[in-house]
């Protein structure tokens, strides 16, 4: 229990492998959003993993520094902090070695000095971001892609799905095919910034099934590259999205990532992650579903995604709610920020004086 009086002014934190945001509860957008992936050769941004760990500490604390700088606070020991944490927290926990959960209650209680603290799984503030306690939540992130059942605001996580293959992987395979279609004399060298720009401006999810062979004659599309040299794309206009849909042997070999290919696309673990719930749960789950993170921002995702869902779990209702683009890409900020400023909130809080008698273990119980 926390009693921070009326203004709580929180800090919510929703750090990602591409990018870190942290903001005050209440607004409506996170005011800091950290240096992306694009810097780094692995294409993430070094401080969270592709599967959702903290990679470096030090990268961690100097983000945090920065979002707070940022935010213009000067005493972190006036905030309490929400802090996102990736949906499979529990189920890829274990095995040896201190438990995240509680090395990251101990920076913020000892470093930052926070007057209280709560961790939130991320799918479950999506779904308080889209106005739900009850959801299929699919996040389309940076380092994963999952299907994540949340029933009256707690993660089903035995029922949860995950594969590898997030917008990190599409950038491998589209600079894959950029490759083949510059000089072979002195091309230019693609930065990840370049190629997250070409993703995201010309690649969107096709209507219907997507046979590249049968659409090598489609209309291409110019892109002018920084340097001036002219490329057209054809079927990479709808190939890269294509990858969360079918199997494409012939991608997955050219950037040697077979690990990464999924062996169960996104329609089906939509399904598979509704079904093993009981009936209830499932018709309310498959009317539920909600597409948030910055690889769902694909043209067309949510349509075809809501057809295919549809002809596959006849005769069950289906319903794909996707919000705006820009708050896809802050679902679980956004949830923080609601859940953040509720006075009801309060209770749920690890205040300081329960961290000093119970010690960081107290995140277990307290944080589900
Ligand atoms: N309009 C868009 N179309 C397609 N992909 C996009 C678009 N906008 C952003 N992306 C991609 O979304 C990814 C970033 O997604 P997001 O911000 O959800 O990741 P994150 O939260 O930092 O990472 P994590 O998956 O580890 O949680 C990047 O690969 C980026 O290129
Ligand atoms: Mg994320």
């Amino acid at each position: 229990m926390y009693c921070g009086g009326d203004e709580l002014n929180a800090i919510v934190c929703d750090f990602g492998s591409y990018r870190a945001r942290m903001g005050f509860a209440g607004e409506d957008a996170a005011r800091y959003v950290g240096p992306h992936g694009s810097m780094k050769a692995d294409d993430t941004n070094g401080i969270m993993t592709p599967a959702g760990h903290v990679g470096s500490i030090e990268a961690l604390e100097a983000a945090l520094d920065e979002g707070y700088d940022r935010l213009g606070v000067e005493a972190s020991g006036h905030h309490p902090v929400l802090w996102s944490e990736s949906s499979f927290h529990n189920v890829l926990s274990g095995g040896g070695g201190k438990n995240e959960r509680e090395t990251l209650a101990e920076i913020f209680f000892e470093k930052y000095d926070v007057p209280a603290y709560f961790v939130s799984k991320a799918a479950v503030l999506t779904c308080f971001a889209n106005g739900r306690s009850t959801g299929l939540v699919v996040e389309f992130g940076h380092g994963s892609t999952a299907a994540v059942p949340v029933v009256e605001g707690y993660v089903q996580s035995h029922n949860a799905i995950r594969q590898p293959m997030g917008g990190r992987v599409l950038n491998a395979f589209l600079l894959s095919r950029l490759k083949e279609k510059l000089p072979k004399q002195d091309p230019m060298p693609i930065s990840s910034l370049l190629l997250h720009d070409i993703k995201e401006t010309v690649c969107r999810v096709s209507e219907t099934l997507f046979d590249e062979k049968a659409n090598s004659t489609i209309p291409q599309m110019p892109y002018e590259l920084p340097d001036g040299t002219q490329v057209a794309f054809g079927t990479e206009r709808f190939c890269v999205a294509e990858r969360y849909f079918q199997y494409d042997a012939a991608a997955a070999s050219r950037v040697n990532n077979t690990v990464e290919e999924p062996s169960l696309f996104v329609p089906s673990m939509i399904g598979e992650s509704a079904a093993k719930g009981d009936a209830d749960t499932k018709k309310e789950l498959l009317q539920n579903i909600i597409v948030t993170g910055g690889s769902s921002c694909f043209e067309n995702m949510a349509t075809r995604l809501e057809r295919e869902v549809t002809a596959m779990m006849q005769p069950y209702k289906v319903k794909v709610i996707a919000a705006a683009p820009p708050e896809r890409k802050l679902g679980p900020f956004l949830g923080g920020s609601i859940l953040g400023s509720l006075g009801s909130f309060h209770e749920m809080w690890i205040s300081k004086t329960e961290y000093a008698e119970h010690g960081a273990s107290l995140v277990q119980k307290k944080c589900p």
